[in-house]
């Protein structure tokens, strides 16, 4: 090797260190510690039909035509990081809905906070559909949906679906890519969720609304549907549930929960959200004549999405306000 080879070799060698540095530089959210199902849940309802498996770290809910199934966590939390590794029923799922989510509905009737992630149910030779919303201090008719197809088969094999939720954001993950990022901004007010939560997990019948609007109901021809958890990761801050004391927010908690996306997963998301993402609440103007203020308006991107749901660009007709009765009515078996 010549001299000048040797240069050349040496700055290429320190100028991808550098990279791999910068780029790698924040802690993953990811080493949080898995807990048995016991430790962090409760059964919710349809009780036959949630199995707990032997290892105490895997549970199965299953919906049938007598119940679908659901926990609850233990605690409420105020901010945290929240995880499952999550593996879907498999073929014929229209109608059929996944949902793992953080919710107060049964403390605050009028005011309740929500944070979901809910699986719209599949139809063989179609894309899987992914919903993430929220909602802040009772605002339901103020939802703030997103919608994704998702680049595996989540019925194949589990992976990973996380909600970090801090004071400042939330940050939805699909197995290591960031997938949302939601800022608190002052315009949304009490739109961002500010009260301590109850994490769930549910599956049940949805026919009225999941699958393209309601159009593929379920069919129970292929029941049970089974949808099987493991990995379970509850690092928060736990608020008593009778009292509501809690130290949340001390620098020990903040500290402990990352609140940032690293600029490799920045990245990440950016070609997720471009590649992936069929519906924004920011650009459907049947709900919203004027978007919400934390909007940011992307000419290109309103193009793209027109083509998957040419409804919400001219006409159509709403789906969500009728979901949120259904899981209250679930969870209340
Ligand atoms: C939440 O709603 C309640 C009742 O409607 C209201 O009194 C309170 O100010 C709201 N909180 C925020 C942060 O907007």
């Amino acid at each position: 090797m010549g001299k000048g080879q040797l240069r050349l070799f040496l700055f290429l060698f320190m100028f991808c260190s550098f990279l791999f540095l910068v780029l790698s530089s924040s802690v993953s959210p990811r080493n949080f510690p898995i807990i048995p199902f016991d430790e962090g849940y409760t059964p919710l309802f349809g009780d036959h039909n949630l199995i707990i498996h032997s290892d105490a770290k895997t549970v199965h809910l299953s919906l049938d035509e007598s119940s679908g199934s659901g926990f609850a966590s233990h605690d409420l939390y105020l901010h945290g990081y929240f995880s499952a590794s999550i593996k879907l029923p498999s073929d014929y799922t229209a109608g059929v809905v996944v949902a793992f989510y953080l919710s107060n509905g049964d403390m605050y009737e009028k005011n309740h906070d929500e944070i979901d992630f809910e699986f719209l149910g599949h139809i063989r030779g179609k894309d899987w559909k992914v919903q993430t919303n929220i909602y802040g201090n009772g605002s339901t008719n103020i939802g703030r949906e997103e919608r994704y197809n998702l680049w595996f088969d989540p019925s194949e094999d589990f992976h990973q679906y996380s909600i970090l939720w801090t004071d400042s954001k939330i940050i939805f993950y699909v197995d290591d890519v960031p997938i949302r990022e939601i800022k608190r901004t002052k315009s949304m007010g009490g739109d961002f969720p500010s009260k301590a939560m109850t994490l769930y997990s549910t599956i049940w019948d949805a026919s009225n609304w999941a699958t393209n609007g309601g159009k593929y109901k379920v069919n129970y021809k292929y029941a049970p549907y089974v949808a099987e958890f493991s990995d379970f990761v509850l690092h928060g801050c736990a608020v008593d549930p009778i009292d509501h004391v809690t130290n949340c927010d001390s620098v020990q908690s903040s500290e402990t929960v990352p609140s940032d996306v690293t600029q490799l997963e920045r990245i990440k998301m950016e070609n997720f959200r471009l590649k992936h993402m069929t519906y924004s609440y920011c650009y459907d103007k049947i709900r919203y004549k004027v978007p919400l203020p934390e909007c940011v308006i992307d000419l290109r991107e309103a193009e793209r999405l027109r083509k998957f749901d040419p409804v919400t660009f001219g006409n159509g007709h709403h789906r969500r306000g009728k979901r949120h009765h259904i899981k209250e009515e679930a969870a209340s078996f």
